[in-house]
């Protein structure tokens, strides 16, 4: 039998408003997948070649897309699943302090070169105290009022990272805490490119896997509502959505990176998880007149995607030329400079949305972060 990988799976069925459970098969051989219904004991879906799926995204806790279903895989079906992929998976945190958070494009740019990947990501402002509760563990050190008085001068990006080894890669990818001392002893790191002195670092990495744990939970509570909120103004402003297909692809400091250095001004920034009854409520106004809206939809909602409030005045007709028109191969012949004609590859995985109408934009943007941010 040709070796395969094996996962337990949750898909939630809106028909029936039920979770449903499968065992996920995937043929490394041929990009071949299978599922079988656990509940109903028989095969779901027959051993069918399917390209869309990448051996790197398999591991728990991430969510994929089998044939327009986003299933999360919840735990490895067997021991050898366990052993080959598991084994060294581990999530950390990252946090982009305020001096460089204009320069968050190029930070994920060295994380996705490192094969680390972005599962969850989201820009906020700490006050005194939470930063303080943050860095507790410092508390006794000179330096302890400096560094709680930066961290909470304006805002930080706090992501989670996920990878072989992702806690002392990033830690080896920040470098050494002092900037100067980072330009002489490791001048790849990013505290050596962008930092300035021990405080002004650029960023921030968990040292142990309980600090990862806990500091996760801090940003990222796992119950909704007591994290550091976001940053979000809802005023002059535009909403952008880096679609899932451009995050996946590993674009999302490119494309930040170009929106920075046109100007635009990113006032909020997180990535969500959106199913399908949000995505088909997200375009409802482009149902009926649209004909992509069905896959525009699928596209939504098959898997993470980084949403931004882009602020500004003017900035919903100006960030919307920028993006330029939503069939990227029009896009590289009239506007080839186009966020669209760069980075998207047809009229759906087009890289970004972007709100459509000037009186939208506040809209839109509260239903990420005021409803699904809840
Ligand atoms: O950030 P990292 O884990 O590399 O260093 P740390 O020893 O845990 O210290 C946390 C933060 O305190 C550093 O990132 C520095 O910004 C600051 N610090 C400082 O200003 N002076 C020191 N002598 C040590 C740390
Ligand atoms: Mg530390």
């Amino acid at each position: 039998m040709d070796h395969r990988y094996a996962f337990l799976t949750e898909w939630y069925d809106p028909t029936a408003a039920l979770l449903r459970r499968y065992q996920l098969f995937y043929y490394p051989k041929d990009g071949s997948v299978e599922m079988f219904d656990v509940k109903n004991q028989r095969i779901f879906l027959r051993r069918t070649k399917y390209d869309h799926l990448h051996p790197e995204d398999l591991f728990v806790g991430n969510r994929v897309n089998v044939f327009s279903r986003q299933l999360n895989l919840i735990d490895y079906g067997d021991q050898y699943t366990a052993n080959k992929l598991g084994s060294k998976k581990e999530r950390t945190l990252a946090f982009i302090k305020p001096d460089v958070v204009t320069k968050i494009g190029d930070v994920l740019e060295s994380i996705y070169a490192s094969n680390l990947i972005v599962t969850k990501a989201k820009m906020t402002k700490l006050t005194w105290s939470q930063a303080a509760d943050f860095y507790v563990e410092h508390q006794s050190k000179p330096f302890f009022n400096n560094l709680v008085q930066f961290v909470s001068s304006g805002p930080v990006v706090a992501m989670e990272l996920m990878g072989d080894e992702a806690m002392s890669i990033w830690r080896r990818l920040l470098g050494p805490a002092d900037s100067a001392v980072a330009r002489k002893e490791a001048p790849q790191s990013v505290r050596a490119q962008f930092g300035t002195d021990g405080i002004k670092n650029v960023g921030h990495g968990s040292d142990s896997l309980a600090a990862a744990a806990r500091e996760l939970e801090f940003f990222f509570p796992s119950t909704i509502g007591i994290g550091p909120s976001n940053t979000a103004i809802y005023t002059d402003c535009t909403c952008c959505i880096i679609k899932p297909h451009a995050v996946s692809e590993g674009l999302t400091g490119k494309i930040l990176n170009s929106i920075s250095d046109a100007g635009f001004e990113i006032s909020a920034l997180q990535m969500f998880n959106v199913d399908r009854a949000n995505a088909e409520e997200f375009y409802e106004v482009y149902k009926g007149v649209v004909i992509e809206y069905p896959s525009m939809v699928t596209e939504l909602c098959s898997g993470p995607c980084m949403v931004l409030e882009i602020h500004g005045s003017n900035t919903p007709q100006s960030f919307r030329e920028f993006c330029g028109p939503a069939d990227p191969e029009i896009a590289r012949h009239l506007r080839p400079t186009t966020l669209r004609a760069l980075y998207g590859k047809d009229k759906v995985k087009n890289a970004v949305h972007c709100t459509d109408l000037p009186e939208d934009g506040v809209l839109e943007v509260q239903y990420f972060f005021k409803i699904l941010d809840g």
